[in-house]
C-alpha cells in the first residue's frame, strides 16, 4: 500500500496504478476509520482492480464553531486497518495542500436546494465545504468509481446530483449503513457520547424504524400525526431533535405521504454529539 501526503507527487503513483487496473474505485474519508468505512473499502475492492482512499479533516465543511480541532485523528491505525483490506494508495494531504490560500478564499461549489435543507439548514456551508473537497479529490484521483455511505444520505445525493450537473465520469455507488448491535449507526462522533448518553443513543434507528413501519402502513395518515409523537419520544429520552422529517429522495423536499421514494431523515443530539441517520421507505404496493 502507497501512502502519499503531497497531492504533487500523487500523479506520478496513480500512473502505475492506472497502467495495471483497468477501474479505479475510491473511498474519501476523514479517517478515523471505523468498520462502516471499512465496508465501503471492501465494497470499492469488489467493484473494481484498484482502491485507492483518501484521509483528510476538511477543514471548509466544519463551522467555526464545530469540532474541527478535536476531531480525532487516528493516522497510524487507520493505515494500519487500510493495510488489512488490500487498499492500493492512501492520499493524507494537509490542508495547505488542498487549499493554498486558505478554505475561505477558495472556489467553493455549491448544489442548490439539496444543500439547504436539513443537515444544510442547520450547518450552513456544509456542503458547500464537502463538494468542493470532493470535487478537487476527484480531480486529482480520477476514479472510475467512488463510494459513499448511506448514513450520510443526504450527502450522498448532493454528491449523485454535482456528479451529475457537473458530468463528472464518475459513478457513484452507495453502502449500506453498518450499525452496532443495538442498532446505532456506526459513526466517529459515537465515541464522544458518555456512557448513560450511549446507552440512550439507539433509540433513535428505533424510533425511525417504529415510525417508518406506521407511516408505510398508513399511506393516508397526515405524516405530522406519526412523527410528531415519535419526536416527544426523543426528546423525553434526552435528546435534542435538530430534525425528523419525512423527504422525497429526488428534490429533498418535504412529503405528505408515503407514495413516493422517500426518507425518514433525524439529526438528534445527545449532550454535545450530535447524531443522524435516515430509513428510506417506499409505498406498501
Ligand atoms: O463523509 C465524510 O467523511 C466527508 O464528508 C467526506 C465525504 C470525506 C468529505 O470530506
Amino acid at each position: 500500500m502507497i501512502v502519499v501526503s503531497d497531492t504533487a507527487a500523487l500523479a506520478e503513483h496513480l500512473s502505475p496504478l492506472r497502467h495495471r487496473a483497468d477501474t479505479i474505485a475510491f473511498v474519501p474519508t476523514m479517517g478515523n476509520l471505523h468498520d462502516g468505512h471499512l465496508a465501503l473499502v471492501n465494497q470499492a475492492r469488489a467493484a473494481a482492480d484498484a482502491v485507492v482512499v483518501s484521509i483528510f479533516v476538511n477543514p471548509m465543511q466544519f463551522a467555526a464553531h464545530e469540532d474541527l480541532d478535536t476531531y480525532p485523528r487516528t493516522l497510524d491505525d487507520d493505515l494500519s486497518a487500510l493495510r488489512k483490506t488490500g487498499v492500493d494508495l492512501v492520499l493524507t494531504p494537509s490542508a495547505d495542500d488542498i487549499y493554498p490560500n486558505t478554505s475561505a478564499r477558495h472556489t467553493a461549489i455549491h448544489v442548490p436546494k439539496l444543500g439547504d435543507a436539513l443537515c444544510g439548514k442547520d450547518r450552513p456551508g456544509h456542503f458547500d465545504g464537502v463538494c468542493t473537497v470532493v470535487y478537487k479529490l476527484f480531480r486529482l484521483v480520477g476514479p472510475d468509481i467512488a463510494v459513499f455511505g448511506q448514513k450520510d444520505l443526504q450527502q450522498l445525493l448532493i454528491i449523485k446530483r454535482m456528479v451529475a450537473d457537473l458530468s463528472l465520469p464518475i459513478d457513484i455507488q452507495s453502502g449500506a449503513t453498518q450499525r452496532a448491535e443495538d442498532g446505532l449507526a456506526l459513526s466517529s462522533r459515537n465515541q464522544y457520547l458518555s456512557a448513560s448518553d450511549r446507552a440512550v443513543a439507539p433509540l433513535l434507528w428505533q424510533t425511525l424504524q417504529s415510525c417508518g413501519a406506521t407511516l408505510t402502513a398508513t399511506p393516508d395518515c397526515e405524516p405530522a400525526s406519526i412523527i410528531d409523537p415519535a419526536r416527544k419520544t426523543l426528546e423525553q429520552a434526552g435528546f435534542t431533535v435538530d430534525y425528523l422529517e419525512l423527504r422525497e429522495l429526488s428534490t429533498l423536499q418535504l412529503v405528505d405521504s408515503v407514495d413516493q421514494e422517500c426518507a425518514l431523515f433525524v439529526a438528534a443530539r445527545l449532550g454535545d454529539t450530535r447524531l443522524i441517520d435516515n430509513i428510506q421507505l417506499a409505498a406498501s404496493s
